[in-house]
């Protein structure tokens, strides 16, 4: 029988389907945001990543077996070269109607050069990063970015017509008093807003005991000036979503430490040297460009044993975020 006659679906061992692939194709970033890595990072060898016919040859391996969502992350991902080969390579599987759904998490700083590009690959919507609308104060927490280019990334996205939906990493302090403008920012512009728990993840020179916010307080306080209710679009991830009655827009609460959502995960991740994680919140991983270079047939087996021992939930504990839970950073899987 040819390799590929009847390509069963991805299951893990409980029940959970995996339809969504989350492929980061580089862990360099051009800025260093203080939750999610050290001041200064060693970042891998270029030689040590997935070559472009590799990540595009990996998708489709995913996708011929039932992945409809594919959305890839870096590091930053616009700042690989060859990234938009890539997409425009993956538009053709949306053509085909075997993708649902191409999108992309960025922090948007070369959004502006790249955004009709994006349009053009089918890309409908991308995640942008923005914590803060300060200036200096988006200059203290990415160490190195400029808020203009950000915004001018946003403002070209819409521009070439892609949805935008800001992802906010929330922090105690400064944040909680910038949240209801950046609420207003989001919604007066058509943009979803969602807020991120910070996960302990990786060593950043912080302690992030100190920084965590709850985002069930986050949101109680929240409630006090707005009207939130239960939005009945979900997005079929972990954000929960309310509108806001005072804006008709929708707020995003990703709550990984006060609100385990592990039951409903669907996705896997790839880091860029190939790596499968079955679950951000765990160390576990597997190797795949290795059985990928010998074989498509390889690759699977691989596949499908680390999908079968997917973990239950992650093991992320709010009550010690001192230091990290898994060592590897946000930076390797992109979120
Ligand atoms: N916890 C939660 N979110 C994080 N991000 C980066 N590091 C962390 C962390 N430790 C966010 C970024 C970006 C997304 C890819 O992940 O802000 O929005
Ligand atoms: Fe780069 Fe995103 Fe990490 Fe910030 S959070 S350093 S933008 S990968």
């Amino acid at each position: 029988m040819p390799f590929d006659a009847t390509p069963a679906p991805l299951i893990d061992g409980f029940g959970r389907s995996v339809t969504y692939l989350r492929l980061s194709v580089t862990d360099r970033c051009d800025l260093r945001c203080t939750y999610c890595m050290a001041e200064k990072m060693c970042f891998l060898p270029k030689r040590d990543l997935l070559s472009l016919e590799e990540l595009a040859r990996l998708s489709e391996l995913f996708i011929r077996h039932g992945v409809r969502k594919l959305r890839i992350t870096g590091g930053e991902p616009l700042v690989r070269r060859d990234v938009m080969d890539l997409l425009a390579d993956l538009s053709r599987r949306l053509d085909s109607g075997a993708l649902d759904e191409l999108t992309l998490t960025t922090n948007g700083t070369l959004l502006e050069r790249h955004a009709e590009r994006l349009a053009r690959c089918g890309v409908k919507r991308v995640n942008v990063s923005l914590d803060t609308l300060d200036a200096d104060r988006y200059r203290a927490i990415t160490r190195l970015g400029d808020i203009s280019r950000v915004l001018a990334g946003i403002d070209a996205a819409r521009a070439a017509g892609l949805r935008v939906k800001l992802n906010a990493v929330a922090s105690r302090g400064a944040f909680e008093d910038e949240l209801d403008e950046l609420i207003r920012f989001a919604h007066g512009r058509g943009m979803d807003l969602t807020l991120i728990e910070e996960m302990p993840l990786g060593e950043t020179g912080q302690d992030r005991s100190r920084s965590v916010l709850s985002l069930r307080d986050l949101q109680a306080d929240l409630s006090r000036r707005w009207t939130l209710t239960p939005s009945r679009r979900s997005s079929g991830g972990p954000a929960r979503y309310m509108t806001v009655a005072e804006t008709g827009g929708r707020l995003g609460f990703i709550s990984p430490m006060s609100c385990n959502f592990c039951a409903l995960c669907n996705r896997v991740r790839v880091s860029c040297t190939g790596r499968l994680y079955t679950c951000m919140g765990d160390e576990a991983s597997v190797d795949l460009r290795g059985p990928l270079r010998r074989s498509d047939e390889e690759a699977m087996e691989a596949i499908r044993q680390a999908i079968a021992e997917k973990p239950e939930r992650h093991q992320f504990d709010m009550n010690d975020m001192s230091r990290p839970a898994v060592s590897r950073h946000m930076s390797a899987l992109g979120g």
